[in-house]
């Protein structure tokens, strides 16, 4: 498992990295993302109701690249508890993919986590998703649990749904 420190060096080395709060200046961005990503994209409104409720919500930009599309490379959202963080949405675009950058957002979410004095952070994740799973796993979350039927499976009208993985990691400041 790679250390906070490690995942920050990228930052160090990239310094074109920026990290900062969403708006709705980016949906356009959010939602042309979410459309190559995900087999069911989170809309517009699922992006607005997030940010009208506050949640934690940031992306992390290129800074040497001009065109807004381009130069997203991910974001996350994330809610709340009352001991925890609950992870909504972790993206990175493919163009940026297996260059660590995932790994960047979780270990800032970490960050946000301690300087909120929240222990947990916990998530779902669809259980034939294998990339967010060794993700997941090799930043030290556990398997917590199973979710049945969470997710929507198949075409848009279909009854099929897929089996959620919950996942959770404890938060301390020196993992
Ligand atoms: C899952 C996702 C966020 C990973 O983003 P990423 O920036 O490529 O991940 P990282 O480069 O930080 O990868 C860190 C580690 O995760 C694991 N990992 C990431 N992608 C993987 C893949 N496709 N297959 C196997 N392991 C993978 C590896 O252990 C990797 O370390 P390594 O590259 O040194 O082997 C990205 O593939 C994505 O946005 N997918 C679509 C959206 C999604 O599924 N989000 C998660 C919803 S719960």
């Amino acid at each position: 498992m790679k250390s906070l420190a490690q995942n920050l060096s990228l930052a160090a080395n990239k310094p074109n990295l920026v990290l900062r709060s969403l708006c709705e200046a980016d949906l356009q961005t959010l939602l042309h993302i979410e459309s190559i990503s995900y087999s069911h994209p989170w809309s517009q409104n699922n992006f607005l109701d997030s940010l009208s409720s506050h949640y934690l919500m940031q992306g992390l930009f290129d800074s040497s690249t001009c065109s807004p599309k381009s130069s997203m490379i991910g974001y996350f959202v994330a809610m709340k508890g009352v001991d925890e963080l609950h992870l909504l949405n972790l993206t990175v675009a493919p163009d940026y993919h297996r260059r660590g950058y995932a790994k960047y957002l979780l270990s800032q979410l970490k960050i946000l986590s301690v300087q909120q004095e929240l222990n947990w952070i916990w998530l779902e994740v669809r259980m034939s998703n294998q990339a967010a799973i060794a993700l997941y796993t090799s930043y030290g979350f556990i398997k917590s649990g199973v979710r049945k039927n969470y997710y929507p499976l198949g075409l848009k009208g279909s009854n099929d749904r897929e089996d959620a993985l919950l996942m959770s990691y404890q938060v301390t400041p020196c993992n």
